[in-house]
């Protein structure tokens, strides 16, 4: 595998012509006799790697300064014996018990001002000096260990970072915050305007005064603090990684670097945290979904965070594929069914993964995940995850010529990966949807009609899309704008969601009137007046009104005059608002699409539409509902020549096609257990098949996957 050096874009494919397939493997946590057996058989799955040692600190380094590289050299030297590469990773994760006894100001402090303890992982804060200072010593030590060993390909950095507790209120975490705001506003006056210092008397003297926004310290803190609080967490976990990548590339400029993002708080993506590295990792457990985040489908799930993951920097690979059941004591994941592993690695090709490996090679005897399944049981015996892992590799092996080089096609795009945007929610969320919340419905539209949708950044390329959707971006530039409007005269259609625009890069509410100067000249719409409806389920105006919890859950549904329904008609329909209100002015070519049609803004615009070059405008001043989110694309699509990549696609099956100039690659998964048919499929023929040629009818096995190399 080679780096990939350009510049961040979800077009962006990885640079290789390996594709990586393999598995996260623990020698230290099983007998060196099995060591040889293990790789042999990794060997003959057709894995080309293993990762390794992402928490081994304690055995690099058993003592302060005292390095033993001696088992990993023979794990490394015995996989490589047959074949297998490996990829090594900064043990950063989990600092050993010497370091957090001589240090224990490293450890990470919650809101309640309780220490984190030795004992689990990621306890250690990654914004201490102290902890950057070991975390230097080890990663250099590693990297000249291993510096020219050929079995060596590339480097993980830590282990997603920031998915257990990006947050530290501790004091030297607070001595950090300090200095970064001082290195970010340089005077205090500009702190305190930032911050909002008159109001509620908030102002400091000084920076060495400042405070960690708190919630409940006893009422709610500046949103430009908290927002501030998340860009220094941001920060200082690009900045704990990006030593790290330092010293690796310093020592092997060969080596690839990569992170595996799991949790996906506090990182901006679109950073210092990704142009640092090759590709990004994204870990996926689809059947979490279900049971512990109780979001339903657990393959429309794995659709979204892959499509959300691939709009940070472009193709990925998948460190972490789920294998088997999972669990840590407090949760667990169902259990895939026989074929559900290969089908699941598969989505994640389909959606961009250019590498997967299958979370783990056996699973533990010992410690906080023993019934993580791997690849292989307790037991030591091979079964169909094994088998499964085999036919995958295969598969994968052979075809990656084909797969490689190709890219996501997006028709329908959602802006995403903006980090100020994501988290200027979060400071005042009066109980909306964030934008990516809104989102879902969106993807999930298009998702379940076969239409190629996906997450990009108004800065990125949007010149192989139809339909540009912002999912109310209160923080807004005036460049985005230019760069829509250029989209649409090349004949894009360009929907801007309500609130879009309304707050400058302090999370201030802007002066002029909404969606702000340059946005109303491309719309042709200024926002009178705005309000908050109930929620379309109802369950109250305050029920995810912080992260400590809701306040009023009124028991029953209000009648509907004290909800103060909202409803508006578009086209022929009338349909029910949900979450937002905002009424309408327009200028003269701008056409009310969507009219409010009850109480006081009865007659009142609140979806217009403006013909700008050859493509459209509009903008909705309110929030996607499921219904809202079909008429709108109904009177959209089409005229923006959006079309499913199936059509009449059955329920259970996802289709997505990777491309470029030279091939199309259409993947079709049944995510169910029956057989199921599939009409109008594209001519080509089926890689997975034998090369079967296709042309309309194709029937899929229960978990079933199809690789059409359209004609
Ligand atoms: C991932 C993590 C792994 C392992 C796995 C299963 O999030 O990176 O180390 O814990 O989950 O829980």
């Amino acid at each position: 595998m080679t780096k990939t050096s350009r510049a961040l874009s979800v077009w962006r494919t990885i640079d290789t012509d390996r594709f990586l397939v393999g598995t996260p493997h623990y020698p230290e946590h099983v007998d060196e006799s099995y060591w040889d057996n293990d790789a042999r058989r990794m060997a003959e799955a057709g894995f080309n790697a293993a990762r390794l040692g992402e928490f081994a600190w304690h055995i690099f380094e058993p003592r302060e300064g005292t390095f033993d590289f001696d088992l990993f050299d023979r794990a490394i030297a015995g996989l490589g014996r047959h074949g297998v590469k490996t990829i090594l990773c900064t043990p950063t994760a989990t600092p050993p018990r010497w370091l957090t006894v001589k240090h224990p100001e490293i450890l990470r402090v919650d809101g309640n001002g309780r220490s984190m303890s030795h004992g689990s992982r990621q306890h250690a804060d990654t914004s201490s000096p102290v902890f950057r200072d070991y975390s230097r010593k080890i990663t250099r030590a590693m990297a000249e260990h291993y510096r020219g060993n050929p079995n060596i390909i590339g480097w993980q950095t830590d282990n997603e970072l920031n998915t257990s507790m990006p947050e530290s209120y501790s004091p030297s975490a607070l001595k950090e915050f300090q200095a970064y705001l001082q290195d970010t506003y340089k005077t205090i006056d500009k702190l305190n305007f930032a911050w909002g210092g008159d109001f509620w008397a908030t102002a400091y003297d000084d920076f060495s005064q400042v405070v960690f926004p708190q919630d409940f310290a006893p009422t709610f803190p500046s949103p430009g603090q908290l927002q501030d609080y998340h860009r220094f967490l941001a920060f200082s976990t690009a900045r704990f990684q990006h030593d790290q990548v330092e010293i690796l590339r310093a020592t092997n400029k060969d080596w690839f670097v990569f992170h595996n993002l799991g949790g996906l708080r506090d990182i901006d993506f679109r950073g210092q945290f990704s142009t640092d590295l090759d590709f990004v990792g994204y870990d996926i457990y689809p059947l979490l979904y279900d049971e512990f985040f109780r979001f339903g489908n657990h393959a429309k799930a794995q659709a979204l965070h892959l499509d959300v993951c691939r709009g940070f920097s472009g193709n990925y690979i998948v460190p972490e594929q789920q294998s088997g059941f999972g669990a840590q004591p407090g949760f667990c994941t169902l259990t895939p069914e026989p074929g559900e592993m290969r089908r699941m690695a598969m989505s994640s090709v389909a959606r961009g993964a250019d590498g997967v490996m299958f979370f783990r090679w056996r699973p533990a005897h010992f410690g906080a995940e023993i019934y993580w399944m791997g690849v292989i049981d307790h037991d030591d015996v091979a079964r169909h995850r094994y088998d499964e892992a085999k036919q995958f590799a295969t598969e994968m092996t052979a075809l990656k010529d084909k797969i490689l080089g190709t890219w996501v096609r997006m028709d329908v795009a959602i802006a995403g990966s903006d980090f100020d945007n994501q988290e200027a929610h979060k400071t005042f969320p009066i109980g909306l949807p964030g934008p990516q919340d809104d989102a879902i419905l969106l993807h999930q539209y298009c998702y379940d009609r076969g239409i190629a949708c996906g997450f990009i950044h108004p800065e990125d390329d949007l010149s192989k899309l139809k339909v540009f959707y912002v999912p109310h971006w209160v923080i807004w530039k005036d460049s985005w704008t230019a760069r829509l409007e250029a989209f649409a005269e090349n004949g894009g259609t360009v929907i801007i969601g309500a609130r879009t625009g309304t707050r400058d890069e302090n999370n201030h509410v802007i002066r002029e009137t909404a969606p702000g100067p340059s946005l109303s000249k491309l719309t042709g719409v200024r926002v009178e007046d705005f309000g908050r409806l109930a929620a379309p389920d109802a369950k109250g105006l305050f029920t995810t009104m912080t992260r400590s919890g809701g306040l009023v859950i009124p028991p029953d549904r209000p009648a509907e005059s004290s909800r103060r329904i909202r409803r508006f008609t578009l086209g022929n329909r009338e349909l029910d608002a949900g979450y937002f209100y905002e009424n309408l002015a327009t200028e003269a070519d701008v056409e009310a699409i969507g009219v409010w049609s009850n109480r006081y803004a009865e007659g009142t615009p609140v979806i217009t539409s403006r013909t700008v070059g050859k493509g459209r405008v509009l903008y909705v001043g309110t929030y996607l509902t499921p219904e809202l989110t079909h008429q709108l694309a109904t009177r959209t699509f089409a005229h923006a020549v959006v079309a499913p990549l199936v059509a009449d696609l059955p329920d259970g099956v996802e289709v997505t096609l990777r491309e470029n100039g030279e091939r199309r690659l259409l993947f079709l998964q049944n995510i169910k257990d029956i057989p199921t048919e599939v009409t109008g499929v594209p001519s080509g023929k089926n890689l997975l098949d034998g090369n079967k040629a296709i042309s309309g009818a194709l029937t899929l096995a229960g978990y079933g996957c199809a690789i059409i190399e359209m004609h």
